[in-house]
């Protein structure tokens, strides 16, 4: 079976550079390529959302060089790489704290997500200063607001459910992964999406980012594809 959502944790961009003793950046550059790869492929294949992590709320104390470079070419591939949208009908999505993102690349990807809104084929999420203990916290901050104006207003507040937390989660809408690949062989969350991804199959491989293209996606899913989910059933 195809996931309906296939997450990446695109890492190994750095040591992808200092193997070519080339400056980090340079495997960045080379991760955009795989990132238009993956797109295309899970555009051809049938997936119905592809979310990358792009850029973790841990990344921002990088050097500030680095974290410069990053959110240029975030800019710049995100202008350049259009047409890929348009192309391929995908829709795209960015979810993370965007406040502290600099508001002329906010409103860039502002206007590509609306004109990609009506986009069906697949929608790309592009997690961008993003972190999962974040993303929990900005949710319990809402739903206290929300509980605490009904307690005013003499309302009675809605008990709080699995499925009400998870429509305050800035994934709202979008289904849990099925598939989490993490590439340049680190096996570890990253404090990702931490909620999301309670049953979320996990495929580790050793591949650097810039050298994930078509045939290693390929594998993943034909990887997770033999495999059996209970869910904490008996088969
Ligand atoms: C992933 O590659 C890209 C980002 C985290 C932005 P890295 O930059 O983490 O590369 P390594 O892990 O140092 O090789
Ligand atoms: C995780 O990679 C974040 C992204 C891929 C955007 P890192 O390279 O930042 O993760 P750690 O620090 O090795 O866990
Ligand atoms: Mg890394």
């Amino acid at each position: 079976m195809i996931p309906t959502h296939i997450s990446i944790i695109m890492d190994g961009n750095g040591r992808w550079a200092e193997l070519r003793s080339k400056e980090r950046v340079y495997g960045h550059k080379a991760g955009v390529e795989s990132v238009r790869d993956c797109c295309e492929y899970a555009a051809k294949r049938g997936v119905k959302y592809l979310s990358l992590f792009a850029f973790s709320q841990e990344n921002w104390s990088r050097p500030e060089e680095e974290v410069n470079a990053l959110m240029e070419l975030m800019a710049a591939s995100i202008v350049k790489e259009v047409h890929l949208f348009y192309d391929n009908q995908i829709r795209l999505k960015v979810i993370g704290d965007l406040s502290k993102l600099d508001k002329d690349l906010v409103s860039k990807i502002e206007k590509i997500e609306d004109t990609t809104k009506d986009f069906s084929n697949l929608t790309v999420i592009i997690m961008l200063s993003y972190s999962g203990k974040w993303d929990l916290k900005q949710a319990a901050e809402r739903y206290a607001i929300d509980y605490s104006d009904a307690i005013s207003k003499g309302e009675t507040p809605e008990p709080l459910t699995e499925e009400l937390f998870a429509s305050y989660l800035s994934t709202y809408g979008i289904p849990d992964p099925d598939l989490l690949i993490r590439t340049s062989g680190e096996q570890r969350i990253s404090n990702y999406m931490l909620w999301q991804c309670a049953y979320t199959e996990f495929y580790f491989t050793e591949t650097l980012w810039p050298d994930f293209r078509k045939e290693q996606f390929e594998e993943a899913i034909e990887n997770f594809s033999k495999r059996e989910r209970r869910y904490g059933k008996i088969k």
